[in-house]
């Protein structure tokens, strides 16, 4: 494996996460404001052939998963193309992406066949005014349509991440394990993390035990599903329902020992952390006309200096965290 992708602490980065647009059709209150984030001016994101290159740099070097992200990356008009194209990257095992779920009705069965393995939904709530209150958009129906969708050209699991925030949908944990009774979802509950501007607060936070707890209320006798070593989250399953659930613990409970992700964002700053704000510009490397080999060794540097943990993490957990209001400059989370 790479030395350019080994970090002081030994940990191998196989699994990167691009982000192929800062834009998104939703709004949801944890991400961002009314009127959208400051997006980057054009020419300064990185172009489809600039993002090729730097994948197909990165599986050279050892990634086997890519996961596309955005703000939402179903709305990047040549999405299809630049999926298919990474697709044939040799020594690529996984392609992901990780959606709303908006476009999902139009583009599947095509993202399907251009080659997406895994598809993760976004989805915070059954209840549809709910829905318009978190993401500021009517648009309840065509996430579940969405999903159906991904269900019904055989996506299975389909993953449905789930954003936990106290007095807004902490009441919906059972209903949404009771969607794994039948259907192969795995849905991940996520803690509620602080992203700047998203006015996270402490008390906004349901941890994990927590909602185990309660989940534990009406079915006493949860199964331990065991997963991969570098997994995101702690999964259960109901005995006799066909999916799973599962907790994504970043705050209470972090995995960064095991973290394997790096990050490259819209205008193709290469992040080692998802809260960790060290950033360096694979972009203007690239546009300097530097060569792989100067590119891979500032990779590697910055790949070096990737922390043990998080900001959110540091020494004595969350409590040393209690009152900050953002950890990170991340300017959206899909
Ligand atoms: P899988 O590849 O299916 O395991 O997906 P994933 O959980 O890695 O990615 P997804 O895009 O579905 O993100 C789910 C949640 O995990 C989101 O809230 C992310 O912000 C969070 N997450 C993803 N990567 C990291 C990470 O490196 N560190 C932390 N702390 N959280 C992360
Ligand atoms: N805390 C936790 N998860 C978040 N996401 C977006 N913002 C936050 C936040 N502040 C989730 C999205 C999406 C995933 C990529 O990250 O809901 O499911
Ligand atoms: Fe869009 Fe995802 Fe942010 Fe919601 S969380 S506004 S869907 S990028």
């Amino acid at each position: 494996f790479s030395a350019f992708l080994t970090d002081s602490f030994g940990r191998k980065h196989n699994y990167l996460r691009i982000s192929v647009t800062e834009k998104c059709n939703l709004r949801c209150q944890y991400c961002m404001p009314q009127e959208g984030v400051k997006l980057t001016p054009r020419p300064q994101l990185l172009t489809s052939e600039e993002l090729l290159k730097l994948a197909r740099l990165f599986v050279q070097e050892g990634v086997t998963k890519i996961r596309i992200t955005g703000g939402e990356p179903l709305i990047r008009p040549d999405i299809l193309h630049l999926i298919g194209e990474i697709r044939k990257l040799e020594g690529l095992k996984t392609i992901a992406v990780t959606t709303n779920g908006m476009n999902l009705s139009r583009l599947l069965p095509d993202l399907k066949d251009v080659g997406v393995d895994l598809l993760n939904i976004s989805l915070d709530t059954l209840v549809p005014a709910k829905f318009e209150f978190i993401t500021r958009r009517k648009s309840f129906h065509k996430a579940m349509e969405g999903i159906e969708k991904a269900l019904a050209v055989g996506y299975n699991p389909v993953k449905v991440n789930c954003v936990i925030m106290r007095g807004l949908n902490e009441d919906e944990l059972i209903d949404f394990v009771s969607l794994t009774e039948r259907k192969p979802l795995h849905v991940r509950f996520i803690e509620y993390m602080p992203f700047n501007g998203n006015r996270w607060n402490f008390k906004m936070m349901v941890s994990y035990q927590e909602m185990l707890d309660s989940i534990k209320q009406k079915w006493p006798n949860l199964e331990p599903v065991i997963g991969e070593e570098m997994d995101t989250a702690k999964m259960f399953q109901v005995p006799g329902f066909s999916g799973k659930f599962g907790f994504i613990t970043s705050m209470s409970d972090n995995f960064c020992g095991s973290c394997n992700r790096l990050r490259i964002t819209a205008d193709g700053n290469l992040k080692v952390c998802l809260f960790g704000n060290t950033e360096v510009s694979l972009r203007d490397i690239l546009r300097s006309g530097a060569s792989e080999e100067e590119l891979l060794h500032i990779i590697g540097a910055a790949v070096g200096r990737k922390k043990k943990q998080h900001a959110a993490s540091q020494e004595d957990g969350l409590v040393h965290f209690k009152d900050a209001e953002s950890i990170t400059d991340e300017k959206q989370a899909h």
